[in-house]
């Protein structure tokens, strides 16, 4: 009752706050990896464009199976960490389909956990948790987690995840912690889980 609360809270606030992102309502699961994989190491207004002509470029995994890889990096130049575009050029030519389950996604070339979990989550409605640096931050800070364990904040992140909307679930965390659960001045005025979160008195003492 505590995490449908919790649930409902959050998916709510997401509803009505979320930015209107090119790859938000998309359901293709190779522009939702796309998107995913930028984001890991680009912000999102970088991100964007680079969204945008990567897919005029290579608008399906097929068409990035066919390419060059200088093509390619081309396409990606100017959005670093290049691994990334040889990645997944390097996926394009290993599956002509994504597979649609965390694990099998995880055994793809460049995809760790969090990509696999988002990718199924999004694409696929699989309840698995995507857990980056800003849902650790917020679980530690939900939770008063001074040195969590990966597999502590995986079990955690699975445990509080809405199942009927695993993708949207997923997004909100990212979201809030894009946006209200900051690593330096989270602004839990604005927070509407701030009720469940233990560690709000001293937000400083959790892995930010
Ligand atoms: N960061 C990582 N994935 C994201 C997404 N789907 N939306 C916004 N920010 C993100």
């Amino acid at each position: 009752q505590l995490h449908t609360s919790l649930q409902q809270a959050l998916l709510g606030w997401y509803y009505q706050h979320k930015r209107n992102l090119p790859w938000r309502g998309e359901t293709e699961a190779y522009r939702i990896l796309l998107s995913e994989v930028l984001l890991q190491q680009t912000r999102v207004e970088q991100a964007i464009p680079y969204y945008h002509r990567f897919l005029a470029v290579f608008p399906s995994l097929a068409a990035l199976a066919q390419a060059e890889l200088e093509a390619v990096l081309r396409v990606w130049q100017g959005a670093g960490y290049y691994a990334r575009a040889r990645h997944l050029h390097r996926l394009a030519q290993t599956v002509s389909e994504l597979p649609s389950t965390y694990s099998a996604l995880l055994e793809l070339p460049g995809l760790g956990p969090y990509t696999a979990a988002a990718v199924a989550s999004i694409a696929f409605g699989e309840p698995v948790a995507a857990v980056d640096g800003n849902v650790r931050r917020m679980l530690s800070r939900w939770m008063a987690w001074e040195a969590p364990s990966p597999k502590q904040l995986q079990a955690k992140a699975d445990e509080l995840l809405a199942p009927e909307a695993p993708g949207d679930w997923n997004q909100a965390m990212m979201e809030l912690g894009a946006t209200v659960c900051l690593p330096q001045t989270p602004r839990c005025e604005r927070c509407p889980v701030a009720w469940f979160c233990r560690g709000k008195a001293e937000p400083g003492r959790y892995p930010t």
